[in-house]
């Protein structure tokens, strides 16, 4: 294959007729959800080491190499992809991502790709307007005022969430930047919120010890009443609170924290307020939903990805702040072939974020809007979250099975109680389930309780997958119960 547009047109078509074989394959339900394979017998099949060492890919070899590689991947449009908060991303979010590995325009500055970076900033501008800190006249009015939020695309949740602490401490200590960081700053946050939390304060040199839980109730859900006393305790201990964070939604059960109330102690207490909505911010686009997220303009800051909810493809996160200063505030870099004075077109972003070389991630979104619409989106996700509503009442209807709390989002946990509760059975459960291949399911761990989960995040996923899914558990802990499991 020549880097030629000529040999670009025929292996790009030999792509485009073996994707869409699989994804009419995927989505029609035929076939395992998930192969896995011994990685030395995938290595093998797909020929790795002849390809990275000959090269010489044609259009046949393409084919023949994809022959090898899809049937291993998981089948994410398979209707029973029930599992982790990844989204099944919309065709549309596929053709950023080609028209992106074309023409490759990283465009944290302006001059490095103008129409992505346009796009990135009405996206963000759109972002803002679910979460009410958008004051312009329309989403291409990019000088918005002082009045307006701003935010940043960032690869990841994770990387949003270290941006928005990193914005939190410039706040409450901008000689950090310096002079490190202080000891005596601490965040409060929800005892189950995300790892990457913890690991983005240990990264800031805090130490994780400078993460305080904010103790959560039997389904994970942040109890505001006892904020008050761990602040007090905290300044006692001469400790000043750098940031509080909450979950929206909680990564295990998918409930929300109270954030009206949440941000009602941090404004009569002057904390920087960070909501976690990486997986549940995208309830903002639902009329029907948002109400789930009560307040959130009281907050500082918030994180929200799209490549769970709004059916991107992998990664595209933001990160939001009510004062759009936040965004110079937060890194204080000097790279002299980068940050120079020049003719300003556009914005540059590049001093907003934690990355350097960045994709127009913006696109992916962009087109997945520019195919449904903002209702369409509202709608997915007004559905999602409500079918997993009828999901638990099929699940808890059974005499053998349990849903433990009513779902809030689309992610649902539930129990085979047949042969009682042991966790290590619900995870044999989840193994035997996986391995076999026709459903994919996750799990974990609440209070101490293993259940099973899903994400209910493929809109193909129907109640009759459901009640089939229930048939296979039933006759897999059966087997492993005559097993002597
Ligand atoms: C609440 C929450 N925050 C952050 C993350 C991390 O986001 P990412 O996987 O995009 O880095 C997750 C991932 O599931 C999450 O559920």
């Amino acid at each position: 294959m020549q880097n030629t547009s000529h040999d670009f047109k025929a292996v790009a078509e030999v792509v485009v007729q073996k994707l869409a074989n699989y994804l009419a394959e995927s989505q029609s339900g035929e076939g395992k959800v998930l192969i896995q394979q011994p990685i030395g017998q995938l290595a093998q099949d797909m020929e790795l080491e002849k390809w990275i060492k000959e090269g010489g890919l044609t259009p046949a070899g393409a084919s023949k190499f994809l022959d090898a590689y899809l049937p291993n991947t998981q089948h994410m449009h398979h209707p029973q992809y029930i599992g982790h908060q990844v989204a099944v991303p919309h065709v549309a979010s596929s053709m950023a991502d080609l028209v992106h590995g074309v023409i490759n325009n990283p465009m944290a500055i302006y001059e490095m790709g103008p129409a992505g970076s346009a796009v990135e900033h009405t996206i963000i501008n759109w972002m803002l307007d679910k979460v009410g800190w958008f004051k312009g006249s329309h989403l291409g009015d990019f000088k918005k005022g002082k009045e307006s939020g701003g935010g940043v695309l960032t690869h990841g949740g994770s990387v949003a969430n270290l941006t928005a602490l990193s914005a939190a401490r410039a706040s409450i200590a901008p000689e950090a930047w310096m002079e490190g960081t202080p000891n005596d700053l601490v965040v409060l946050g929800s005892e189950v919120a995300h790892y990457c939390i913890a690991r983005s304060i240990s990264i800031m040199g805090m130490g994780k010890k400078a993460m305080i839980p904010v103790p959560v109730n039997k389904w994970e859900v942040l109890k505001p009443e006892t904020l008050i006393p761990i602040y007090k305790r905290v300044k006692e201990e001469g400790k000043r609170v750098m940031a509080v964070v909450a979950n929206a939604c909680a990564t295990a059960t998918g409930l929300y924290d109270p954030i009206d109330e949440i941000g009602h102690f941090c404004e009569e207490n002057g904390l920087w307020f960070h909501v976690d909505g990486a997986h549940g911010a995208s309830a903002l686009v639902s009329p029907k939903e948002r109400h789930l997220l009560k307040g959130v303009n009281r907050a500082d800051s918030i994180v929200w990805d799209t490549h769970k909810m709004l059916r991107t493809s992998t990664l595209c996160a933001a990160v939001l702040f009510k004062d759009y200063r936040n965004l110079t505030t937060t890194f204080q870099q000097k790279g002299s072939y980068l940050f120079y004075e020049k003719e300003a077109v556009g914005f540059d972003i590049i001093t907003h974020t934690v990355e350097c070389t960045k994709a127009a991630i913006a696109t992916k979104l962009f087109w997945v809007l520019a195919a449904e619409g903002e209702k369409g989106l509202a709608q997915f996700v007004g559905n999602q979250y409500a079918i997993t509503k009828k999901f638990k009442q099929i699940i808890d209807a059974h005499p053998d099975f349990s849903c433990p709390y009513e779902p809030e989002s689309n992610i649902l946990c539930f129990l085979y109680t047949k042969f009682g509760l042991d966790n290590s059975f619900q995870l044999a459960l989840q193994n035997a389930v996986v391995k076999k291949g026709d459903f994919y399911i996750s799990s974990s761990e609440v209070n101490g309780i293993r259940y099973l989960r899903l994400t209910v995040i493929n809109p193909l996923t129907t109640e009759v997958h459901i009640q089939a899914l229930m048939e296979e558990i039933i006759e897999i802990a059966a087997k492993l119960k005559t097993a002597n499991f």
